[in-house]
């Protein structure tokens, strides 16, 4: 029988690579939460109609990458393809706009889209995030933005190009869609065929069209079709990122693949993730989506960051932290008969907060070493029937190759000052 593979687009997170996702889940935390955003969760899966009605119907995140499945009760149900609706819900549901506003949530936790899988996109992918519900600010959407730059910066990633664009409210936004299909009606003929889909249904996601790049070129701007307050709004955004001294890029083709912005829209670009896949992540402004998900009109923005692609790019700059060991020691007995003494031994380091493994294997005093030495360890602990009777044990210094007889009694205090030796008080 063949062994069973993992599904195609999933991924394993292994314990060599544990400690830089921790690391990078630690770095998020403490970048929203020195913002004042506070950790939430939110199932993984939900109603279909969540993301039908709030990501959109028309949107490739909706019409081709869900994975919708039927209950036992055959209610349609779906892996979220994304956080916001679902977060947006939660808030909202429980009321907390009515304590607090805005709210100021930050999470973590996969996403499912059915994505052609390769390098940086996947079917089970991780998001970092941060939603601010209930208040509409230009000043908050500069925030936003802020928050999501100051976290690239504290992962070391740099090389990255902040992209704005305005998507104004939805008058403007209904004007441009005209202006966009007097453009390309004539040009029909021409397109793709997914174009000739978007020109019916979602005009906008012509714009970022790889293949009609050239005629989405010479496409009317959406700036072109802001109203005043659009482009108010829109240039004390930009404002405020001057004055938190972040550089933009303005994208009039930016629009997002999910239907529910209006006003600010951003993505973080990274210059060594190409294609379609160069987005470490994106957001932008969603005052409509409360309400198209039942509850009372309720403003929001955010961001989304892909973890693996912060991942991939932070190892390409060498900015991710080395792989603690798994164990500072390892204790060995040397004879099955000295197996209690040194499973004694091993409760005491740990007491004394020593990451300690207890070799339990038959194998010979140069194998054990040799393992302990793979595991990263520091020191080895033998325990012979000698070191058994006299309440001791061997204390190997898998570094400095020496080795000492240590009391049982003091072993814990002594691995633990030698591992994290502590400066002379005064
Ligand atoms: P999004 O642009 O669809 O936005 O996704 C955000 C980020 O998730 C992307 O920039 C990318 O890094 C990562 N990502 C998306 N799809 C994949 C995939 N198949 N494999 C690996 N990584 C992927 C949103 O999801 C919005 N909810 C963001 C937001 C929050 N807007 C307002 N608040």
């Amino acid at each position: 029988m063949p062994p069973i593979a993992p599904v195609r687009g999933t991924h394993d997170l292994l314990p060599d690579a544990s400690a830089a996702w921790q690391w990078l889940l630690d770095t998020h935390r403490r970048v929203a939460g020195e913002h004042g955003y506070r950790l939430a969760d939110t199932p993984v899966f939900e109603h279909t109609e969540l993301f039908e009605r709030g990501v959109g119907v028309g949107t490739d995140v909706v019409d081709k990458e869900m994975y919708t499945f039927a209950d036992r009760a055959g209610r349609s149900l779906t892996l979220r393809p994304e956080g916001t609706a679902g977060m947006v819900r939660a808030v909202l549901g429980a009321h907390l706009t009515q304590h607090e506003r805005p709210v100021r949530v930050h999470y973590v936790g996969p996403m499912f889209r059915h994505d052609r899988p390769q390098k940086g996109r996947y079917r089970q992918f991780a998001q970092v995030g941060v939603e601010c519900i209930g208040e509409r600010s230009p000043y908050l959407d500069a925030e936003v933005i802020e928050v999501g730059w100051r976290f690239l910066r504290a992962l070391g990633i740099d090389d990255v190009t902040l992209q704005v664009n305005s998507l104004g409210d939805p008058a403007d936004r209904a004007r441009y869609r005209a202006a966009l299909r007097a453009y390309y009606e004539p040009l029909r003929d021409q397109l793709c065929a997914d174009c000739r889909r978007r020109l019916d249904v979602n005009p906008l996601r012509l714009l970022d069209c790889k293949r009609d790049a050239a005629h989405a070129e010479r496409a009317p701007r959406l700036e072109d079709s802001l109203s005043a307050t659009s482009a108010q709004f829109f240039d004390t955004v930009l404002d405020g990122l001057r004055d938190a001294a972040i550089p933009w890029t303005r994208n009039w083709r930016l629009v997002r693949g999910l239907d529910y912005y209006v006003d600010t829209a951003f993505e973080y670009w990274h210059s060594s993730l190409e294609g379609a896949q160069n987005a470490l992540g994106g957001g932008g402004r969603y005052d409509g989506l409360a309400e198209v998900l039942g509850f009372a009109a309720t403003p929001g923005i955010g961001y989304a960051f892909g973890i693996e692609r912060l991942l991939l790019i932070a190892e390409q700059g060498g900015s991710l932290p080395p792989s603690p060991p798994a164990a500072e020691v390892v204790v060995c007995s040397l004879e099955p008969g000295q197996a209690t003494a040194a499973a004694a031994l091993a409760r005491g380091l740990r007491d004394a907060a020593v990451r300690t493994v207890l070799d339990t294997s038959e194998r010979k005093l140069g194998a054990k070493l040799g393992a302990a030495d793979r595991l990263g360890a520091r020191f080895c602990v033998l325990v012979g029937s000698d070191e058994a009777m006299a309440h001791e044990a061997t204390l190997r210094d898998l570094r400095e190759r020496t080795q000492e007889r240590v009391s049982a009694a003091e072993l814990g205090d002594r691995v633990r000052r030698a591992l994290h030796p502590t400066p002379d008080a005064p």
